[in-house]
């Protein structure tokens, strides 16, 4: 069990946007804890940490059950001493009218964007609080969360509510030392992004045409953003909702 190297749980990281964060955290010299809510997904993406030199550790977790959170927290701190470092980026999104959502739909998105997200950093204040450790929470929003958009209503909730939950719990932690911040995506080229894409090429040209910078973020940028706010360069940034949007929330 090592001690001397610093340590990062990200959850969602099967694939996508996580298993790139959990990469560059790898290269940026963390032991890397995924997860993802079955453990046989998670092998491509040890590989890549393994791969970058760093210790991986897989675990199972599924956000709808909130008592999950505390097993899964329990089995990373176990397997590595210590953990410096939280991203909360496991996510589901819903594209849907609101006059159609039901409230099976509602549940699922508040559960796992959210309510999965508070209890997992909640069991992160503590180990860091009774442990002394100081720490960051990084939280994965999305710009639906700060502007409105047809057909994404619950998940914008839900994102809106991550958003204000990373400054109420970066003021209530600040004082143990504990840093709490989001970055807030607009679209992001992932393999499931490009996969619904290529079905509707109309909608991505659509949303693709708003963005001021014409394009949409790669996985590399939102996981460089992340590395920076965990980083030495930014211990004076909590509460912080970092916008990689490409100027879509500047009009
Ligand atoms: N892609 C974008 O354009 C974009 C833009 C802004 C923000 N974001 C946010 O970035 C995050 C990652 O997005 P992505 O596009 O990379 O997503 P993705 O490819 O769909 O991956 C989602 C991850 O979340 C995990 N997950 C799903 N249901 C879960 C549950 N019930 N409990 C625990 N984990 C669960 C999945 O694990 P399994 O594989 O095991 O199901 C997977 O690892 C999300 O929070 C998303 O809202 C994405």
């Amino acid at each position: 069990m090592s001690t001397s190297r610093r340590t990062a749980f990200v959850t969602g990281a099967s694939q996508g946007l996580g298993a790139a964060i959990a990469t560059a955290l790898a290269q940026a010299q963390f032991d890397v804890a995924v997860s993802g809510t079955r453990a046989a997904s998670l092998g491509d993406t040890m590989g890549r940490i393994e791969a970058a030199g760093a210790r991986a550790v897989a675990v199972e977790l599924d956000l709808r059950e909130p008592s999950n959170a505390e097993r899964a927290m329990a089995e990373v701190i176990t397997a590595f001493g210590h953990l410096d470092v939280l991203v909360n980026n496991a996510g589901i999104t819903l594209r849907k009218w609101a006059l159609e959502v039901t409230p099976a739909e509602w549940e699922a998105l508040l559960d796992i964007n959210l309510k999965g997200a508070f209890f997992l950093s909640q069991q992160m204040g503590r180990h860091l609080v009774a442990s002394g450790r100081t720490g960051c929470i990084v939280n994965i929003a999305s710009t639906y969360g700060i502007v409105g958009y047809a057909q994404r209503s619950v998940y914008g909730i839900s994102k809106a509510g991550l958003i204000h939950m990373t400054k109420m719990l970066a003021i209530e932690w600040a004082e143990h030392g504990i840093r709490v911040n989001a970055v807030a995506p607009g679209t992001v080229d992932t393999p499931s992004r490009a996969a619904y894409f290529a079905a509707d090429t109309a909608a991505r040209d659509a949303i693709r045409a708003r963005v001021p910078l014409r394009r949409f973020a790669t996985m590399e940028e939102v996981a460089a953003a992340v590395c920076y706010l965990v980083g030495p360069q930014a211990e004076y940034i909590t509460g912080h909702t970092l916008l990689l949007d490409g100027g879509l929330t500047a009009y």
